[in-house]
């Protein structure tokens, strides 16, 4: 029987479908064909020195230049890639060497694109506090859009570790303490970087990190030991990871840490067993900054043989700085130690990258779009309403906040209101630290010559030497209110910042309470990277706005909101503690079998502070309050396949329009593991007019409800829940459902 090509292509794709498990077909999908062809002919052509030399990221940059070295590598085609090496004149130059060699294959130029590109926004934590995911999408597109004008292919954003602990200076690039929010923020900043392909001139690759368990380090020292169960490791540490394959990151970075013993970069359970074939991505992975050398004083590598061995082995593609793999490759081929299959792998999945990057077809940075995106008025005007979104509202008595606009005289103190280069916070990217608008030029540019504006240091941010205090004091007494600016620099939270004690510097407090004892109304600005022990501040102060680092309109912002031109209606994207001894301290804690109770001596507590935070998660005021009544649910029982959906009504019953966060949280009564007495599963920011009311619906599907059981497997088991809903983790109201396997069964019978 003659078949016609339909009916034989129907039979080819029927066989495709059920031959091959399904994980296959969309990495079969996943890989386009014509570039698996474009890759497999050039590999086919490559030496092992030119494959080896694919396999190596080095530091390009030497005091805005690329190292002279390199030139000479690319042209050998020696050098696959560099990191830092940024400016379409700079990278082209070193771009045009490597198209002299013999295959001519592009370079791919990384850097740390954190919080924008040149045009800096808030820190990570801080684009957090907004929980508005589609202000994070657009700012990781518009820091795309200059970086890739700019000759940049690669960003090692978004940092998506989970952290509990504000010891650890890092939780400054994450978004907090919750897989949920976390989970959902990495999706919303892979695709704002990588948008649906990266080889378009306003994007580039994403890349998740530092996978995994970064932020879990002991004692929140960095660097320091991770260990953990794996049902801690998939429940709380994994999701947000998952999030951004989900969202098709094109890379991941290892991390500096051992996790339960075994440093990541030599984690073969990571990358092949997660990576590779539960997760079914073909992200690049590259390794964090000489983590392979580390390898050595890990104790888990005997030398730098052994520690390109293990990081080939381990399923990695690429070493950063470190060149223990480019200097040991073929040695290691030889004694047969590393497969050539695995280089060629490694290579291979290189190569995927820069196709799929379009660097074949495009490998240069266009100068003239350069000089129009770069730090244009557009991406600033955008960079300010993500500062002032940013904002959390800690505190404000008796309306200190907004300060009239007709107030005469205005004292400023503290000299991080100076201060630009600051405003940057850390990885500040392309940032020049001469950009950024500072407080005194946003009240400026806000109030004009309408409003007396004296300013006084009072101390730097390390406050040793209290000197300046007396000036700042005659200030305050001979204004009519005082903007007090005190904090962290941005050296202070960041990659090698941990602090043992997060009070606030020096003798900063000490200002505080001379401010204070003039009697005269003042607001705190604060601006940090990490949660603060600032007890005394939250007792004391009248009125406290977290500002976080702002970046380059921080100014301005600062001046939007402290003037009301925009209500603040930022929430915690992390716990804060009353001191560094309740740490680790985060919202959805197990409830233990002793739950604190006042009266009750032998629950669990300590004997010289309260269990609870000073400011918990997910809190923060707004300049005019939200009513949040009528919770109701659908169903008050269901089916495990079923969902609930959870409603209420929300209004705005002050005189300002504003944006309240309303938060859905869960609690799973009793199930075969003790569960977190909360878990947020659910979020919406709405805007609303003064008067105005609006129903805010979610639905809690199956896989909400689920944990990752026992058997490390997503598990829903039968029983109460309890659904929490409000704008903040510690208040709300109250439903109970059930889900029941056999109840409708029942139903039935009766
Ligand atoms: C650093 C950081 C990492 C960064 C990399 C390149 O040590 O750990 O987050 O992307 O090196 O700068």
């Amino acid at each position: 029987m003659r078949l016609d090509k339909t009916k034989f292509a129907l039979i080819l794709l029927l066989f495709f479908l059920f031959t091959f498990p399904l994980s296959a077909q969309i990495s079969a999908q996943k890989k386009q064909p014509e570039i698996e062809r474009k890759v497999t002919l050039l590999l086919s052509k490559m030496t092992l020195a030119e494959k080896l030399g694919q396999l190596q990221m080095l530091d390009g940059e030497a005091n805005g230049k690329f190292r002279p070295e390199h030139l000479e590598m690319a042209r050998k085609g020696l050098l696959g890639s560099t990191l830092n090496v940024r400016g379409a004149e700079m990278s082209n130059e070193l771009q045009r060497a490597a198209l002299e060699s013999r295959l001519k294959i592009p370079m791919l130029f990384g850097f740390d694109v954190i919080h924008g590109y040149r045009t800096i926004f808030p820190v990570p934590l801080g684009e957090a506090a907004s929980w508005n995911l589609a202000a994070m999408e657009k700012s990781a597109h518009i820091a795309a859009k200059e970086a890739r004008a700019a000759g940049v292919h690669w960003t090692f954003a978004p940092m998506v570790d989970i952290a509990r602990d504000p010891r650890w200076g890092r939780v400054i690039e994450g978004a907090g303490e919750d897989t949920f929010l976390g989970s959902k923020i990495a999706f919303a900043r892979v695709r704002g970087f990588q948008g649906d392909d990266f080889s378009a001139n306003d994007r580039v690759m994403a890349c998740a990190k530092h996978f995994v368990g970064y932020g879990a380090a002991e004692a929140g020292r960095d660097y320091n030991t991770t260990d953990m169960s794996e049902q801690r490791l998939r429940e709380v540490y994994l999701p947000p990871f998952k999030a951004a394959v989900d969202a098709g990151v094109g890379s991941f970075m290892t991390s500096f840490n051992s996790l339960n013993g075994v440093p990541s970069t030599a984690d073969s359970f990571l990358w092949k067993t997660l990576l590779e074939r539960e997760w079914n991505s073909d992200a690049l992975v590259v390794t964090d900054y000489t983590a392979t050398m580390e390898l050595i004083k890990h104790g888990v590598a005997a030398d730098e043989a052994d520690a390109a061995r293990l990081t080939l082995n381990g399923g990695v593609d690429l070493e950063m700085v470190s060149r223990t793999v480019n200097q040991n490759g073929e040695q290691l081929v030889k004694d047969g130690k590393v497969s050539l299959a695995e280089i060629n792998n490694a290579v291979r999945t290189v190569l995927r990258t820069k196709y799929k990057l379009g660097l074949f077809d495009k490998p240069f940075a266009d100068a003239n779009l350069e000089k129009q995106v770069v730090f244009n008025a557009e991406h600033r005007k955008f960079a300010r309403e993500v500062a002032a979104e940013s904002f959390v509202l800690l505190k404000n008595e008796r309306e200190t906040l907004p300060i009239n606009k007709r107030t005469k005289e205005i004292a400023v103190v503290g000299s991080l209101a100076n201060d630009k280069k600051n405003m940057n916070g850390n990885w500040t990217g392309d940032g020049r630290p001469e950009d950024p608008i500072t407080v005194i030029e946003g009240l400026k540019n806000k109030l004009g010559n309408g409003i007396k504006i004296r300013y006084e240091p009072g101390c730097d941010t390390k406050c040793e030497d209290t000197s300046g205090f007396a000036k700042a004091v005659d200030a305050a007494k001979d204004s009519d209110f005082t903007i007090l600016v005190i904090g962290e620099d941005g050296d202070m939270s960041a990659e090698a910042a941990s602090r043992s004690n997060i009070d606030l510097p020096g003798k900063q407090l000490d200002l505080v309470k001379a401010i204070h004892a003039t009697g005269k109304p003042y607001a705190v600005v604060l601006m940090n990277g990490r949660p603060l022990t600032i007890n005394w501040v939250a007792e004391n102060s009248p009125a406290i706005l977290e500002t976080w680092f702002a970046g380059t309109e921080a100014g301005n912002a600062i001046a939007d909101v402290l003037f009301g031109d925009v209500n603040p209606g930022g929430k915690l994207p992390i716990t804060f503690p009353r001191n560094v001894g309740q740490i680790p301290i985060y919202y959805n804690a197990l409830p233990t079998g002793r739950p604190f109770l006042d009266k009750e001596k032998y629950t669990s507590k300590y004997l010289d502070v309260p269990n609870t935070p000073l400011y918990p998660f997910g809190y923060g005021l707004s300049y005019t309050q939200f009513n949040i009544s009528n919770l109701r649910l659908d169903k008050n029982q269901i089916k495990p396949t079923e969902n609930v959906k959870v409603s209420v009504d929300v209004e705005n019953t002050g005189k300002r329009d504003g944006a309240e966060v309303v938060q859905l949280y869960i609690h799973d009564v009793a199930a075969s593991l003790s569960r977190p007495v909360k878990e947020l599963k659910g979020f919406e920011r709405i805007v609303l007019k003064s008067g105005e009311k609006r129903t805010v619906a979610f639905i809690l599907t199956p896989k909400d409800l689920s944990f990752i059981g026992r058997d490390l497997k997503p598990t829903l088991e039968d029983g109460d829940f309890k659904v929490y809903v409000g704008n903040s983790s510690d208040s709300g109201l109250e439903e109970t459902f059930t889900v029941s396997r056999t109840a409708v069964v029942k139903k039935k019978l009766n």
